[in-house]
């Protein structure tokens, strides 16, 4: 059941991150709404200010719900989070995603939910993705940042969807929910489902 989440509980974020505003409180609700066991982020980087909309929906839902967090480059999670009541409720793997979770998902750790901010690697992102979607079940909810092609409000350019992107619309395993691409509020958040018509 959906647990509605009042508006004064959306939480100030003490860590710095890359989500803009209106990105940050699509995560969150989406999240709440979602009520996941197993949340995959794909992408710590080295704030923990994304990790901490994870968290604090984990730890307002109160579901025994854990967040597996990857990056391979050293980020400052752990020592961020310690001493917090957030500190039990994830596990950061210094690694690439694709060279961890093959071991998660063999031993049935598979997500519900899923925040891909990761690799600007077009050709990896597929791949991670790809993977991910072989284990996932009907309802899952895959998250990816930087869902525009091409310029955006920052003046940068993303590759991270350039594949995912065409490859999500033309398929029939995944529904479109949501999809944040106004210039003034966005670089692109997209929220999709994975179906039960294959
Ligand atoms: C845009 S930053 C993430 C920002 C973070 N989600 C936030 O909002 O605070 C992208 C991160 O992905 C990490 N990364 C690159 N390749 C990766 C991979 N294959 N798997 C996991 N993380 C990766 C980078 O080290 C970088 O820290």
């Amino acid at each position: 059941m959906m647990k509605i989440i009042n508006l004064h509980e959306f939480p100030e974020n003490p860590y710095s991150g890359e989500l803009l505003p209106n990105e940050r409180k699509h995560l969150f609700q989406w999240l709440i709404e979602k009520n996941p066991s197993i949340v995959f982020e794909i992408g710590t980087g080295s704030g923990g200010g994304s990790s901490f909309y994870i968290l604090n929906a984990l730890k307002q839902l109160d579901n025994n719900g854990h967040l597996y967090t990857f990056d391979p480059y050293n980020s400052k999670i752990n020592n961020l989070y310690q001493n917090t009541p957030y500190n039990y409720l994830f596990t950061y793997y210094r690694f690439r995603a694709l060279d961890k979770m093959p071991q998660l998902l063999s031993q049935n750790i598979v997500p519900d939910f899923i925040f891909y901010d990761g690799a600007e690697d077009a050709t990896l992102s597929l791949m991670e993705f790809q993977l991910l979607e072989q284990y996932v079940k009907c309802g899952c909810i895959f998250v990816m940042h930087d869902w525009i092609i091409g310029e955006r409000i920052d003046g940068n350019i993303s590759e991270k969807s350039t594949l995912v992107r065409p490859y999500v619309e033309k398929s029939n395993k995944w529904d479109i929910l949501n999809c944040l691409e106004s210039q003034d509020e966005s670089v692109g958040l997209v929220r999709i489902i994975r179906n039960d018509r294959v």
